[in-house]
């Protein structure tokens, strides 16, 4: 089947690994890349599909209704995985109201610009039945209880499951909350075939090095502080990106309409022990001797209402779709490593903003 599919946000971490799955897997498709190349979003971790036929990029801001209206309807689009959204929770703690706008009213400009088009056609395009697949986070469920701190994983007794009432604590994660509610709403009120799902959290190639992974990793390689919240007691659950973005073309085309899915691997990681991990992998491979950096780790003040547990229970997603992690952690941890370490050349592009002069020159240029 033909299909005409808009990615939101698919210059960032995890939509450039949908991108690069659905520009390689469906060569039928064609993929329009829309992304409005924030600090997060960089063309250079799509360097190898740009020039594909069934790939464009479009250099547009979701909250901008008119320009995505027009957009979906001159492409006669019948799909949309929306993924576009400000995604660092520090950053929202400072500035709430570009998380609010983006993130909120970001996800309702594209419904908005999807239902004009859809609605009166049915949901159906040229045949093809639509699909608004929105990407969400399993922060929006709030905080689990650390009530085996000690010892092995699993630190508590729960799990956030599809049915956990939604119960967010920072800016960024009230502003996921809402625009997954607005979807669901438009599934409820105008009828549109939409999809939830609600993913851990993610690591693997191309991650912004704000975020802790590649941060960490490029720090002790430079041998700088590695500031650890609190006392790194806090709990995440960890996914490889790729196995995210094989459950997201999974969920596109079967999951069922109007479904939520949790997606998580059951890893479940203190804080510290990822960090002393870290160390430890990037040292061997560095060919450093074992706890040359451990006194790397500095205790920093603990983030503002920072949640102590997540912890992912994607069941009904095996058991409805057949869906498991591909990666150990061990493994995954070991590739991601490896994959900064070997492109050192992106990270201090990124780290020091060039991707994105590059990138604007050669749009001016086009
Ligand atoms: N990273 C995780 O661990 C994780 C886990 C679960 C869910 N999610 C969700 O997955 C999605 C992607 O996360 P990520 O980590 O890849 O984020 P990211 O910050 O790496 O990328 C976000 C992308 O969205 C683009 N963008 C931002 N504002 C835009 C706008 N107004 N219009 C168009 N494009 C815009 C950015 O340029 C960037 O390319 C987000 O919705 C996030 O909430 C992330």
């Amino acid at each position: 089947m033909k299909r005409n599919l808009i990615i939101t946000g698919g210059a960032g971490f995890i939509g450039s690994h949908v991108v690069r799955l659905f520009v390689n897997k469906y060569p039928e498709y064609r993929i329009l890349n829309l992304d409005k190349l924030t600090y997060a979003g960089n063309l250079a971790n799509l360097k190898d599909v740009e020039d594909r036929p069934n790939y464009t990029f479009v250099k547009g801001d979701i909250c901008d209704y008119e320009s995505v209206r027009d957009l979906v309807r001159e492409n006669r689009i019948d799909g949309i995985i929306h993924l576009a959204a400000e995604s660092h929770v520090d950053r929202s703690i400072k500035d709430p109201f570009t998380f609010a706008r983006t993130n909120v009213l970001g996800t309702l400009s594209l419904l908005q610009a999807a239902k004009d088009f859809w609605q009166p056609l049915g949901y159906r395009v040229d045949g093809v039945p639509c699909r608004f697949y929105h990407i969400s986070t399993d922060e929006v469920y709030g905080a689990l209880e650390l009530t085996r701190p000690e010892g092995e994983a699993p630190y508590g007794d729960d799990f956030f499951t599809e049915e956990t009432k939604y119960n967010p604590h920072s800016p960024y994660s009230a502003a996921k909350a809402s625009s997954d509610h607005f979807v669901r709403a438009f599934h409820d009120t105008y009828g549109m075939p939409t999809i939830v799902t609600n993913c851990s959290n993610n690591y693997g190639p191309y991650q912004f090095p704000e975020k802790l992974i590649p941060l960490f990793v490029n720090n002790i390689r430079n041998r700088k502080p590695l500031p650890v919240y609190g006392k790194g007691e806090n709990v995440r659950d960890w996914l490889y990106v790729e196995d995210h973005a094989r459950a997201i073309d999974l969920i596109f085309h079967e999951g069922k309409v109007a479904e939520t899915y949790n997606i998580g691997g059951f890893n479940e990681w203190k804080n510290i022990d990822i960090v002393r991990t870290l160390i430890r992998v990037t040292d061997r491979l560095l060919g450093r001797a074992e706890g040359e950096d451990d006194d790397l780790i500095t205790f920093v003040t603990d983030r503002a209402g920072h949640d102590l547990r997540y912890a992912i229970d994607s069941t009904k997603l095996s058991r409805e779709l057949g869906w498991k992690p591909s990666l150990q952690f061990e493994e995954g941890i070991e590739k991601t490593v490896r994959w900064y370490l070997e492109n050192q050349e992106w990270l201090d592009q990124v780290t020091s903003g060039d991707y994105q002069k590059y990138y604007e020159q050669m749009y001016r240029n086009r």
